[in-house]
């Protein structure tokens, strides 16, 4: 059985003061210190980057941004390049996040080329995916898994997958209270990396990680991560304390 390493992100959306973004990510910092049992990335917004990155450097705390920019540079009012978000102390970017695709209109398509950007310029990605809750009613989860992973991963090589960590994210689970049980959640990660192996090959599906994200608290990690294939989290809400975001960070260690 291949070993992945577990991992644990937080992404923050649109909270946080400047204040509150630097004394969270001190928190976090202070709480993992330099243990590296589980890569552990914290996402704020994008003002917050700098000082955030400031306060998690010396530790293991990796810092990423929520979304990147389709293209390198130029004429694109109010984008941030990937470039500029590695120059900030980013390793991370997240792409596809479902409110970006499902509020502000983000096509296949645009987050193909987001991730084909990110990766060029050197940064790890955290893909977004998952079905919106008509989807799961009618049945369609698993095709809508694999047109937005066939989709989103087009093109891309062999060197650039071992920097792409998936994040499963049913639409109905984020931000609602409605976790996916033990038992859905391995289902779908399980048929992803089948995918991915009938697509690219045992090594790109025995090494890419496939993190669950949507209602991730400290009371329910546990239970996921211990599925075979889900090997982290993805976590919104409860990462806006560093309590629950520590409790999750050890739930994902033991
Ligand atoms: P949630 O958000 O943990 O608040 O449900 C998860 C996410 O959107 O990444």
């Amino acid at each position: 059985m291949p070993t992945r390493k577990k991992f644990v992100a937080g992404n923050w959306k649109m909270n946080t003061t400047l204040a509150e973004a630097k004394a969270l990510a001190a928190a976090v910092a202070k709480g993992v210190g330099a243990d590296a049992r589980v890569t552990v990335a914290v996402c704020p917004p994008f003002p917050w980057l700098t000082a955030a990155g400031e306060a998690v450097r010396g530790s293991a705390v990796a810092l990423g941004a929520q979304d990147v920019a389709f293209e390198k540079k130029g004429a694109f009012t109010g984008e941030v390049s990937p470039a500029m978000l590695l120059d900030a102390g980013c390793t991370y970017a997240i792409v596809g996040h479902s409110e970006r695709r499902h509020v502000l209109g983000e096509s296949d398509a645009a987050i193909n080329q987001k991730v084909h950007t990110a990766l060029e310029e050197g940064l790890h990605v955290i893909l977004c995916m998952g079905e919106t809750l008509a989807e799961r009613e009618r049945g369609l989860q698993e095709r809508v898994f694999q047109r937005q992973v066939f989709a989103a991963c087009a093109g891309l090589t062999d060197e650039q997958f071992a920097r792409l960590v998936i994040a499963y994210e049913p639409v109905w689970a984020i931000g609602t209270g409605k976790v996916a049980t033990p038992e859905q959640a391995q289902e779908a990660h399980r048929f992803v990396r089948g995918k991915l192996r009938l697509l690219y090959g045992d090594k790109i599906a025995d090494a890419t990680p496939i993190l669950y994200g949507g209602s991730v608290t400290a009371d329910n990690a546990a239970g996921l991560l211990h599925q075979p294939d889900v090997d982290g989290a993805l976590v919104g809400g409860a990462s806006l304390k560093a309590d629950s975001f520590l409790a999750i960070v050890k739930a994902a260690q033991g």
